[in-house]
Parts: C-alpha cells; sequence; structure tokens
C-alpha cells in the first residue's frame, strides 16, 4: 500500500497563561492511501490539535514539533503560501460546526464552485458544473437548484454535505473529518457516515476520522488510533480492537457506546476526566488515575508505546495474567 502520511514523534504545545504546556506528545502513525483511519479518545485528549498540525492551522498560541510527511516532505516546514497550495488541494478538512466553513451571504453551490477555482483554471461554467455535479454524488438530489440557495435555507446535515462537497472538489488526497456528526442528530449522523463510507469506495477517498465517539469510529474505519491525555495509547485494526481491546482505556470506551441491550437506560460513561494540561504527570501512566487496574508499577513510570501481536499498546498490564482477568 503506497504510504501518504507518516507523522513521526509530533508534540503539540500550547500557550496558558504565559506557560507552554504539552497537549500532543509523541504521536507517531502512518495512513495509506485509500485507508480510512480513526482517531478517537474524550474531549481534550488533543486529536484536534493533531489534525490541525496536519493541516498547518494551529492557532498561534501552540508550536508543533516532530514531522508530518505528507508524500515524503515535511509539512511542518512550509511556508504560509506552501501550505495555501496544498490545503484543499493535498488535505482538506471537515469541522464539527459547518457554518465555520461556510461564508452566510454566498449561495452553497457558489462557494463549492469558489474552492474549485482555488485550485483549477476553468471557466465559471465549468466549476459550476464541478460543484453540481460533487453535489449530486454527496446525495444533495436537488443539486442545480440547490445551488443558488443560502447556508441558512438548508438543513445542517445539507450543509454539512455542502462542506463535504468544498472539502472534496479538489479530489484532495486525504480528508480530515473532525467530529463531523457531532453536531448533528442521529439519523442524519448516520447518513452522513455512510456517505463518508461510500465516499471511501467510490473515489478511494483516503480519510483520517477523528470523534470522541468510539461507536461511531468503528463505523467508518478500517484501523483505530486511540489517544488519551496527548498520547496515542493503543492502535489496530477495528475489529481486532472491538473484539479484544488491549488497553484499560479503549474497554472503558467501548463501554461507554450504546447497543441495542443499553437503549433507552442512562449510559455508561466513564468515572472522572481527562487530566487539563497542567495537572498531568509525565512520570506516571496517563490512565492510571482512573483505572480499575491500575498496579503499583502503573504508578511508577510513564508506560511506552510497544508492539504487542500486531498491534500497539501503552499499558505495562496489557499482554500479562493482570490485563486476562479483567
Ligand atoms: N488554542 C489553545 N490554547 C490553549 N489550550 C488549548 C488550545 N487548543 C487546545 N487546547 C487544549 O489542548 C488540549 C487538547 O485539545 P484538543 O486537541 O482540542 O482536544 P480534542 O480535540 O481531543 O477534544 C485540551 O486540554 C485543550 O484545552
Ligand atoms: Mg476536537
Amino acid at each position: 500500500m503506497e504510504q501518504l502520511l507518516d507523522i513521526q514523534g509530533l508534540s503539540v504545545e500550547v500557550l496558558n497563561g504565559g506557560r507552554y504546556y504539552k497537549a500532543v506528545e509523541q504521536v507517531g502513525f502512518q495512513i495509506g492511501k485509500g485507508e480510512t483511519v480513526g482517531l478517537v479518545g474524550e474531549s481534550g485528549c488533543g486529536k484536534s490539535l493533531t489534525a490541525l498540525s496536519i493541516m498547518g492551522l494551529l492557532p498561534e498560541t501552540a508550536r508543533a514539533g516532530g514531522r508530518v510527511l505528507f508524500r515524503g516532505r515535511d509539512l511542518l516546514s512550509l511556508t504560509e503560501e506552501e501550505k495555501c497550495v496544498f490545503r484543499g488541494r493535498d488535505i482538506s478538512i471537515v469541522f464539527q460546526e459547518p457554518m465555520t466553513a461556510l461564508n452566510p451571504l454566498v449561495p452553497v453551490g457558489r462557494q463549492i464552485a469558489e474552492a474549485f477555482l482555488l485550485h483549477h483554471t476553468g471557466s465559471r461554467a465549468e466549476a459550476r458544473e464541478a460543484a453540481i455535479g460533487m453535489m449530486r454524488q454527496v446525495g444533495l438530489s436537488r443539486a442545480p437548484s440547490l445551488y443558488w440557495e443560502y447556508p441558512h435555507q438548508l438543513s445542517g446535515g445539507m450543509k454539512q454535505r455542502v462542506v463535504i462537497c468544498m472539502a472534496l472538489i479538489n479530489r484532495p488526497a486525504l480528508l480530515i473529518a473532525d467530529e463531523p456528526t457531532t453536531a448533528l442528530d442521529v439519523t442524519i449522523q448516520f447518513q452522513i457516515l455512510e456517505l463518508i463510507r461510500q465516499l471511501n469506495r467510490t473515489l478511494s477517498a483516503t480519510v483520517l476520522f477523528i470523534s470522541h465517539d468510539l461507536g461511531v469510529v468503528k463505523e467508518v474505519c478500517s484501523r483505530l488510533l486511540v489517544m488519551y491525555a496527548g498520547l496515542i495509547v493503543e492502535e489496530g485494526g477495528t475489529e481486532d480492537v472491538l473484539r479484544h481491546p488491549m488497553h484499560p482505556y479503549t474497554r472503558q470506551l467501548l463501554a461507554s457506546i450504546p447497543t441495542a441491550q443499553n437503549r433507552g437506560r442512562d449510559l455508561y460513561s466513564i468515572p472522572g476526566a481527562v487530566a487539563p494540561l497542567d495537572k498531568r504527570k509525565p512520570d506516571v501512566c496517563p490512565f492510571s488515575d482512573r483505572c480499575a487496574q491500575a498496579s503499583a508499577v502503573c504508578f511508577s513510570a510513564a508506560p511506552a508505546l510497544r508492539g504487542l501481536n500486531g498491534r500497539r499498546v501503552r499499558c505495562f498490564l496489557a499482554g500479562g495474567e493482570a490485563i486476562e482477568r479483567c
């Protein structure tokens, strides 16, 4: 498989009250062409900062270290002009809230056509044709008339489809979707997930899908990266991870997915919360304060991410007897 993205030792520090705090640490993973990879973890784990580092869109109060190789080129070392050329053409991003990407004053179709013209020399008519074609592909069937409608005339799900059109109109090699369905209601959420799956199949779109909800990520992705407190704590094929989660945090995320059995009942949620940046302890396991299995070793040092049975896990107990019993 051709490798598209190769992230090595990515760290992101953010400025808070005059001090820099590490919000993303030692993050490394690869994405091959045509893959759908999921990045999952609770809010505050560093998923969005990871995505923004790839896009070169970090806020001014954040700084990244490490390497983000895209087709062998380090994106962290691009100039602003170079970033503008690659953004949208090579990698696109879709955020949770469609209105962050849409201009309320411009008809939606025209916004897609303008995104097309950013990276193509063509006439307005060609751009309109491309936009309408893309709108049809994402299931906006009233495409020609919808072209002239304004964002406020569209439902949330339709707006997110328009944003996906803008992200895909230049056929980027990689689509990053950061919580793309979190603001939508459940039925619409399902339709957008189905759309992303279909775009992966029909356009061979490579997707990095980010969500706090493992139940959503598992629907779309063939490989999972689990992030906790700025670190990758588990990685593996989706089916493997679901069948045999190795990290206690992954097991807790799994237990929080609504199922046919527990629907309607109070959903299990993981006790406690991810430590805020100024309360993190670099020399113990980051999950030790919330882990029911934690033993002395977990409070004595920080575990490394290690390979185990073709997967990766950052837990002292994984693979040992202790983990089999829990
Ligand atoms: N611009 C910023 N300034 C200060 N802290 C930030 C900034 N952006 C994110 N953070 C902090 O970094 C951590 C990771 O944030 P984020 O990547 O948004 O997490 P996630 O997307 O997993 O919810 C959080 O603790 C968040 O509060
Ligand atoms: Mg986020």
